[in-house]
């Protein structure tokens, strides 16, 4: 018997159960995606998108990696967004980070862990830009659930300072970037309060205009 055997009969009986409850489920959703949600989150074994927010297969667009992390070079997640809203047109990008992150406990601590250390680097940044409030918070364990909040919060950032979000807003799209949390020993979503919707709200070093073709005049000035 095949080491994954009780994926297969996990998948056998989840299919019956569907069919059962709605016979053309799969024939509907193999013709269509259309969600309404991009989910970025944690790589976290015990913070699944779906599950937590009891949405179905079709419904949410998930990206997930360590911690959480959109960073400006990574094709992966870019890619990830720009199909989400250029193509999907979704009108809500999460980010959801956890408490108790495995990732920002790393990133807290100073041992190395090898090519790990590089990613999780973008997270002691985060510390660093806010080590005056971070310092001041006496317990360690309520220092990294702030740490928790303010990545998710960072990432929000991130996510708004892409060319593919500024254009979308550009162009009048509805998009919203939300930041929020999740409590791994409750099972609680929370709302961070943060929400996106245009580029006035971000800082005006990353306010992006829109690329205009140039003329053939201003190409011969500009060499
Ligand atoms: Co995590």
């Amino acid at each position: 018997m095949s080491d994954l055997q009780p994926l297969f009969d996990n998948n056998r009986r989840w299919v019956r159960e569907r069919l059962t409850n709605d016979p053309d489920y799969f024939e509907r959703l193999s013709s269509l995606q259309a969600p309404k949600y991009l989910w970025i989150g944690c790589s976290d074994s015990r913070v699944p998108a779906n599950q937590i927010t009891n949405l179905m297969p079709g419904e949410v667009f998930v990206h997930r990696n360590i911690a959480n992390l959109i960073v400006h070079t990574d094709m992966n997640a870019l890619s990830v967004i720009q199909y989400a809203v250029e193509v999907l047109k979704i009108e809500d990008i999460i980010v959801c980070g956890h408490y108790g992150c495995g990732g920002v406990k790393a990133a807290y601590e100073n041992s190395q862990l090898g090519l790990l250390d590089n990613w999780l680097r973008n997270i002691k940044d985060v510390y660093h830009s806010h080590r005056d409030e971070l310092d001041s918070i006496a317990k360690p364990e309520h220092q990294l659930d702030r740490l928790c909040e303010l990545n998710v919060m960072k990432q929000v950032s991130n996510v708004c300072h892409t060319t593919i979000v500024q254009n979308a807003w550009a162009k009048g799209q509805k998009l919203a970037v939300h930041g929020l949390i999740y409590d791994l020993s409750n099972g609680l979503l929370q709302d961070l309060s943060i929400r996106i919707n245009n580029a006035d709200q971000l800082g005006n070093i990353y306010q992006m205009k829109p690329r205009q073709r140039k003329t053939d005049d201003t190409l011969k000035k500009t060499g």
